[in-house]
């Protein structure tokens, strides 16, 4: 499972850089503008903080072929490094994605509903495809239930293509979407958090302190006291 960070705050994602195994960063416009800079110099400073390995991830606003696939050839000239394009799956971006596959310009196919718009988003040379998992949700659809057909549609044709999970509202429906087959999943910085701190956890590191203190004296490291006579 790789975790991408579904933000554009550069502070909160170096923090998350530094603490977590993180994959990259996926933007879509509605991240970019509450950043009320502009948007390439907050490209920029992500790609400086998460280096050049990792995958960045951008979002066309086109709407012809030609226009996304002009945007898509900016983006990668301007973002050196693992830059990925993503593309809201219509009929023009699917011959978008088929222009882009053959100048190997990577794409993932996002805003997607359907198993078939994941799968022709994979036929056209996408490198990713992102489900909107709590969008389905609210649309009173079932977004976890997309991801398992997804993920089953792609094995059964041989897709290489992977599912890049995005849109969630719990974590329930990240680890949800993970036992049905998405290889990646994109988190908003808080829920990136709530992968790890459980209140249960907390209690069971203060029992061992305590336990620790009384036996030891007021040492909080194995460091500070061993105990020996
Ligand atoms: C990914 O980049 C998507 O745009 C994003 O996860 C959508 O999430 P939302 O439905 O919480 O806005």
């Amino acid at each position: 499972m790789r975790l991408y960070v579904d933000s554009a705050d550069v502070k909160q994602i170096a923090h998350l850089v530094e603490y977590f195994p993180i994959a990259g960063v996926t933007t879509n416009p509605s991240i970019l503008v509450k950043e009320k800079r502009p948007y390439l110099a907050v490209l920029k400073d992500i790609r400086e903080i998460i280096g050049e390995d990792r995958e960045l991830f951008v979002q066309t606003l086109g709407e012809t072929a030609d226009e996304m696939a002009e945007e898509a050839r900016f983006i990668i000239s301007k973002l050196p490094g693992k830059t990925i394009v993503k593309i809201p799956v219509t009929e023009e971006a699917i011959k978008a994605m088929k222009m882009l596959a053959q100048e190997k310009i990577p794409v993932l196919g996002t805003a997607i509903y359907t198993p078939f718009q994941a799968v022709m988003a994979a036929k056209a040379g996408a490198k990713y495809v992102a489900p909107y998992v709590n969008r389905m949700d609210n649309l009173n659809g079932n977004g976890v239930k997309v991801v398992s057909e997804i993920a089953k549609l792609f094995s059964i044709y041989h897709l290489k293509t992977e599912i890049l999970a995005a849109s969630f509202k719990n974590i329930q429906q990240a680890m949800d979407v993970c036992l049905a087959g998405a290889e990646a999943l994109t988190l908003s910085p808080d829920f990136i958090g709530k992968l790890v701190s459980y209140p249960a956890t907390v209690n069971d590191i203060k029992d061992f302190k305590a336990q620790w203190t009384a036996q030891f004296g007021s040492a909080h490291s194995v460091l500070g006291n061993y105990g020996e006579v």
